[in-house]
């Protein structure tokens, strides 16, 4: 079993004081085996914004957490032309992490970070051929009882939870990113970016796309709400590759508390969604 804690765009910059101290205060008493955030940690990647994030991360390494990040677009700057063209990640990269393909590896779980965000594109993300064939490689490697798990910023799917519920989003080269994904086995691709929290089996949206549950979290920390969604992340109790418990923790205005739960298998090439009570999932304290 391993508890995956699963933040995104906290927007260091346009974040909430009291639900990032919150959110940290939460991580302490649950202690996940792993904190991912799925990107844009600053919201305009200001040095300030940068150090804010880099010190959140921080604090919960110094609690005794593992944290994988990947950038968002709002990681690269928007307004210093220069800057976003020819070094659009040295701030990521500085304050940070170097690496812009990380990975975490325990006895239940394999975690890739892939980065989506360019230059070039504004808000929209991309990924390439070299970082699929990491994606195919680094999990080929992995012994087949672990639970293979891809982290992006931008969704590899178009989602029908953007601008007005549209279909799309989905990254540059996305068919192909989606085959990688299915040759690679993942079974789960966690991303952010929309800010509004979401799940569904990925071979519902694409043939190819293999055995994958695909999780969006909403925003853990940041003011930008989406579809009057409140701040939220969710909380992964992977206990193997096919089966796993969902739990999103929302902030109610005053605390983050447990909500729906929801218990996820994967049998005969489907995944089946079982609703379950909220509160009955905490995990206990420390
Ligand atoms: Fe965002
Ligand atoms: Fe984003």
């Amino acid at each position: 079993m391993a508890l995956i804690a699963h933040l995104s765009d906290v927007h260091f910059g346009a974040h909430d004081p009291r639900v990032v101290e919150a959110s940290e205060a939460w991580l302490r008493r649950h202690r996940p085996d792993l904190v991912v955030i799925s990107g844009d940690l600053t919201q305009r990647a200001r040095v300030r914004q940068f150090r804010e994030a880099a010190a959140y991360l921080e604090r919960l390494r110094a609690a005794g957490l593992a944290v994988l990040t990947v950038p968002g677009n709002h990681d690269v700057p928007l307004y210093d032309v220069a800057r976003r063209l020819f070094t659009p990640l040295r701030r990521y990269r500085r304050y940070i992490t170097h690496d812009l393909s990380p990975w975490f590896e325990n006895d239940e779980v394999a975690v890739l970070g892939i980065n989506t965000s360019r230059a070039l594109a504004v808000t929209g993300g991309r990924i390439n051929r070299s970082q699929m064939q990491i994606i195919e490689e680094r999990f080929r490697a992995v012994e087949s009882q672990k639970t293979r798990i891809l982290v992006t910023h931008h969704p590899l799917f178009a989602l029908p939870i953007g601008k007005g519920d549209a279909l799309g989003g989905a990254v540059g080269r996305s068919e192909d990113a989606v085959a990688a994904l299915g040759r690679a086995g993942v079974h789960l691709a966690l991303a952010g970016h929309f800010h509004r929290t979401y799940a569904e089996a990925a071979s519902r949206m694409m043939e190819t796309a293999g055995h994958a549950l695909v999780v969006q979290a909403g925003t853990a920390t940041s003011t930008r709400l989406r579809a009057e969604e409140r701040q939220s992340f969710n909380w992964l109790d992977v206990r193997r590759h096919n089966d796993l418990e969902l739990q999103v923790i929302a902030w109610d205005g005053h605390e983050f508390r447990h909500g729906n739960r929801v218990h996820y298998t994967y049998a005969e090439g489907a995944w089946q969604a079982r609703p379950l009570r909220g509160e009955a999932a905490a995990p206990p304290p420390e």
